[in-house]
């Protein structure tokens, strides 16, 4: 058994996005969710028996109570450092938690000697946060609804030739996180259920049009999807709205592109606006980006984390 244990983890945006838990704890969904795993927004976490537990974070000593009880759920009796570097602004909307407990669920993974295979992994990665157990695969990810063991990821085996430009509207922290934000909107039944009603919906449109390889309906779905996730939050306050005035910028021009380019754009609950497009139209879309003048991150699709031999 090796007493250290280096994991890499991609990061993952949903195309369908996961926005209420069935059960708060478990964070069981309420619904079926899908994704697509990005490669070149990741995070690299080595796991080792230590001294005294410590949780170092970007170089930063963090408290450990964060992580506790998920490292908890891997039956580890010994003290443990923790270290783990995100090559992306942490907590922006950008999946940083995603792609941190997805790494640090690998790593734990095999230090505890646990070995479960990525399936079951994936319903502990789950218990620390929802959506980093879609980061275990990819590039299309369905993580499915269910009680505990029968909520977990998988692969969804279809392949677009595309890439993602992320366009960075702010690089701070977010106000309100996304696990308080989908509490509040679940807490309104009305806007919840026209939510959940239409989310439904567009997952099995999704499923289709990605099994078609209809590039168009991906893109159309998926921008319907993200301003549905948005509006509800929108419907309960317009102050909660987490767009700026970059981010509206960037919609607009993200969609007087479409009427020249094969793309589409997501937004998670952050004020970012993930761009994809074709592997075809990329270097011409990327162009027209760069005259925004706002930082962007380009990213290549990944099959999902692994551990470092
Ligand atoms: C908007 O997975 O961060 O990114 O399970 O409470 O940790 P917790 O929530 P989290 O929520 C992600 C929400 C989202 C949509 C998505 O990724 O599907």
């Amino acid at each position: 058994m090796s007493n250290i244990v280096t994991a890499f983890a991609p990061s993952n945006i949903a195309l369908i996005k996961y926005w209420g838990k069935q059960d708060r704890y478990l964070k069981t969904p309420t619904f079926n969710s899908l994704s697509v795993t990005l490669k070149d927004l990741n995070t690299i976490t080595e796991v080792s028996f230590s001294c005294c537990n410590q949780f170092i974070l970007n170089n930063q000593e963090q408290d450990f109570k964060i992580i506790e009880d998920f490292v908890s759920l891997f039956n580890i009796n010994d003290f443990i450092k923790i270290q783990t570097v995100n090559n992306f602004p942490t907590a922006a909307g950008l999946a940083s938690s995603a792609s941190g407990y997805c790494a640090l669920g690998l790593a734990l993974n095999q230090l505890s000697n646990l070995k479960l295979h990525k399936q079951q992994l994936s319903t502990f990665i789950r218990k620390g946060s929802g959506s980093a157990c879609r980061s275990l695969f990819g590039p299309f990810v369905i993580w499915k609804k269910g009680n505990d063991d029968n909520s977990y990821s998988f692969l969804y085996p279809y392949y677009i030739p595309m890439k993602a430009i992320v366009v960075i509207c702010d690089n701070n922290s977010k106000k309100i996180s996304s696990r308080e934000m989908m509490n509040i909107v679940q807490n309104d039944v009305d806007i919840y259920e026209t939510w959940l009603n239409m989310t439904k919906q567009h997952y099995f449109s999704m499923l289709a049009a990605i099994k078609d390889q209809d590039f168009d309906s991906i893109g159309t779905i998926a921008i319907d999807n993200a301003h549905l996730m948005h509006n509800s939050v929108i419907s309960i306050d317009s102050k909660l709205s987490y767009f700026n005035n970059k981010t509206l910028a960037v919609i607009d021009f993200t969609k007087f592109l479409r009427n020249k380019y094969r793309l589409f754009y997501t937004i998670d609950a952050g004020p970012n606006v993930v761009i994809f497009v074709t592997d075809k139209d990329f270097n011409k879309v990327l162009n027209e980006v760069k005259t925004l003048n706002l930082d962007y991150i380009v990213s290549s699709l990944s099959n999902g984390g692994y551990v470092f031999d």
